[in-house]
């Protein structure tokens, strides 16, 4: 075993690079999940269907948006649009329902998004754990989704999404009916031992997956349905381990970013794949001809699988998956896999400037 495994393996070294005690958090998800299946939206959201959703948040907060809107796909009438950024796209009127999500409550972008809705009478509901979107909340009426504090925005994924699939539910669209929650909650339940730090890293796929890609510039594709975990393994690959990730959906990086992946320069970089034992030929093929194209150049290549049968699952399953990974590589590189210093410093300045400006309350 090389030394970079044993430190994975190491309890006072995971201790030392983790002392704020992320691990907690992450071995925590499946609890998390369990219980923000439970939690709704209070009051009820109207019972009106919506001919449009958008779903509104920032880095963390938006992903929960993400996984709705890919599972949403497929099998909704009406669009889920993710919008990250200040108020809302002019297709956001009439019976339009803003799902308004920011751990924090306090995050600019969505209050304003928030404040956009309310003016244009727009139906809202909203996911906090409290601050200024709490409050903007309670003062229009606006169903909540009020969650625990106490954790980093981007280690909240299940708290963001279960609230938001039930707020669907109850406007009549099912993005995922209650078998399939309960499916997606186990499948986190079951995955947690194999991946937590005490499972060495011989028999763990998310140290060994830190470890096959370690200096490199990790480079993560999804399918159709599986992009949107990609992006999230990019952002927490970012925030957790302070280090660039790329991200790609198939088919559309056939039609281009391919011709990027060409020795020598490929070499610098680790592609992992995110794929589904069923996916659609074409899909399967495509990725099996990208590997044979790009895979001798590749400095590595990973494959990783969803497990379960429904979207939910597959998805959750891969974007946990990612989360491990992620904290595995902030402790190969050093970093303090809790704090966001310089995400922190420019919120910090960018609030006292806009504060300045009348942007802000
Ligand atoms: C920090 C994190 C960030 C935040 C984002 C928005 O852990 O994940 O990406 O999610 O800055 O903040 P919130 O989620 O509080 O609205």
């Amino acid at each position: 075993m090389n030394s970079d495994a044993k430190r994975l393996d190491d309890p006072a070294a995971i201790t030392r690079g983790d002392p704020h005690d992320a691990r907690q958090a992450l071995a925590d998800f499946p609890r998390q999940c369990r219980a923000a299946a439970g939690l709704r939206p209070e009051p009820a959201p109207r019972a009106e269907r919506p001919p449009l959703v958008v779903a509104a948040g920032m880095g963390g907060s938006a992903a929960g948006g993400d996984v709705l809107a890919a599972c949403g796909a497929e099998r909704l009438p009406v669009p889920i649009v993710v919008h990250r950024g200040y108020g809302l796209p002019p297709a956001a009127s009439g019976r339009a329902l803003v799902i308004a999500s920011s751990y924090s409550g306090g995050t600019a972008e969505v209050l304003s998004a928030v404040d956009t809705a309310v003016e244009r009478g727009l139906a809202v509901v909203a996911i906090t754990s409290g601050g200024a979107l709490r409050e903007r909340a309670a003062r229009h009426g606006i169903p909540t989704a009020l969650l625990p504090g106490g954790l980093m925005p981007r280690m909240a994924l299940g708290y963001l999404l279960f609230p938001a699939v039930a707020a669907l539910r109850a406007v009549g669209l099912d993005v995922a009916g209650e078998p399939e929650v309960a499916e997606a909650v186990s499948i986190v339940e079951e995955l947690a031992p194999a991946l937590v730090p005490e499972r060495p890293a011989g028999d763990n796929e998310a140290k060994r997956l830190a470890l096959a890609i370690g200096d490199r510039l990790p480079a993560i594709y999804g399918g159709p349905t599986t992009g949107a975990v990609a992006y999230r393994w990019k952002t927490d690959i970012e925030e957790n381990a302070k280090a660039f990730a790329l991200s790609g959906v198939l088919p559309e990086m056939n039609h281009n970013t391919i011709e990027a992946w060409r020795a020598p320069r490929a070499s610098e970089m680790h592609l992992v794949v995110l794929r589904e034992h069923d996916e659609p030929p074409p899909i399967a093929r495509r990725f099996a001809v990208m590997r044979e194209l790009v895979g001798d150049a590749a400095g590595g290549v990973s494959e990783c699988w969803a497990r379960g049968r429904g979207r939910l699952a597959r998805l959750l399953s891969l974007a946990y998956l990612g989360q491990w990974t992620s904290y595995y590589l902030a402790l190969l590189r050093g970093v303090d896999p809790w704090t966001v210093p310089l995400l922190d410093e420019l919120k910090r300045r960018v609030g006292i400037e806009a504060a300045s400006d009348g942007v802000l309350d």
